[in-house]
């Protein structure tokens, strides 16, 4: 299985990815847990230059090739051969992500998102699972944790907001890959949820 965790930033995604990916792993499954932007060398190279500096520092335009350009290796070199090895694959974001934030809340950039994903990218997870939470519980998340990577969460609250109803709408629009989250409460509740959405 290709399962992805999506939601906006400090949603308790990667909580929940590292949860999941540890109770599949428990199965005796080959699992992996991989994240975006990065997830193998060359993307976490790009990631850097994605997440540390201004907030205009890259054109969305630019912004979405970066993406796209780690996401490409990360397929190629990650998620692909372990997907051909049988492996169960957990990823802390993935192409929604970019559909999301460069294709609707940066710019409108959603046909272009799209052709560059069927041109370059071309699969899709198995399974998404949209960690959904009030962007003020998910700012004040991110906030408390501080560090460098702060470049998307200065964008603030009603940037929240439209990537929130973004990823609502994009699980309405694909019911049968996504299934939402309430991403409220303890992570023990929130994995509990997340447990019983797996076919
Ligand atoms: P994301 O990957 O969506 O940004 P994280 O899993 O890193 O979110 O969580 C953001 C912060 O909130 C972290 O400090 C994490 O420990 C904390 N956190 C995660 N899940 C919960 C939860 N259910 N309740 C309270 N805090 C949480
Ligand atoms: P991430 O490390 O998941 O941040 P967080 O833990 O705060 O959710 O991702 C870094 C930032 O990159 C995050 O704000 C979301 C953004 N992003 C995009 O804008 N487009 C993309 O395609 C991806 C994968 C992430």
């Amino acid at each position: 299985m290709f399962i992805s965790f999506e939601g906006i930033d400090g949603s308790g995604k990667s909580t929940q990815a590292r949860r999941l990916a540890a109770a599949l792993a428990e199965t005796g499954a080959e699992t992996l847990l991989t994240r975006e932007p990065g997830g193998s060398e060359g993307a976490e190279e790009i990631r850097r230059l994605l997440v540390e500096g201004r907030g205009e520092r890259w054109s969305p335009e630019t912004e979405l090739l970066l993406f796209t350009a780690a996401r490409r290796d990360h397929v190629e070199r990650l998620i692909r051969p372990a997907l051909a090895r049988g492996a169960h694959v957990v990823t802390d974001r993935f192409a929604d992500s970019t559909r999301v934030y460069q294709g609707l809340a940066r710019a409108d950039l959603r046909t272009l998102v799209e052709e560059l994903h069927r041109l370059t990218i071309g699969i899709e997870p198995d399974l998404t699972l949209l960690i959904d939470i009030d962007p003020a519980t998910a700012l004040a998340r991110g906030q408390a944790r501080g560090g460098v990577e702060d470049r998307f969460e200065t964008l603030g609250l009603d940037f929240q907001r439209r990537l929130r109803a973004g990823f609502l709408a994009l699980a309405a629009e694909n019911p049968a890959r996504f299934r939402t989250i309430d991403g409220s409460g303890s992570a023990d509740e929130v994995a509990a949820r997340v447990l019983a959405a797996l076919p």
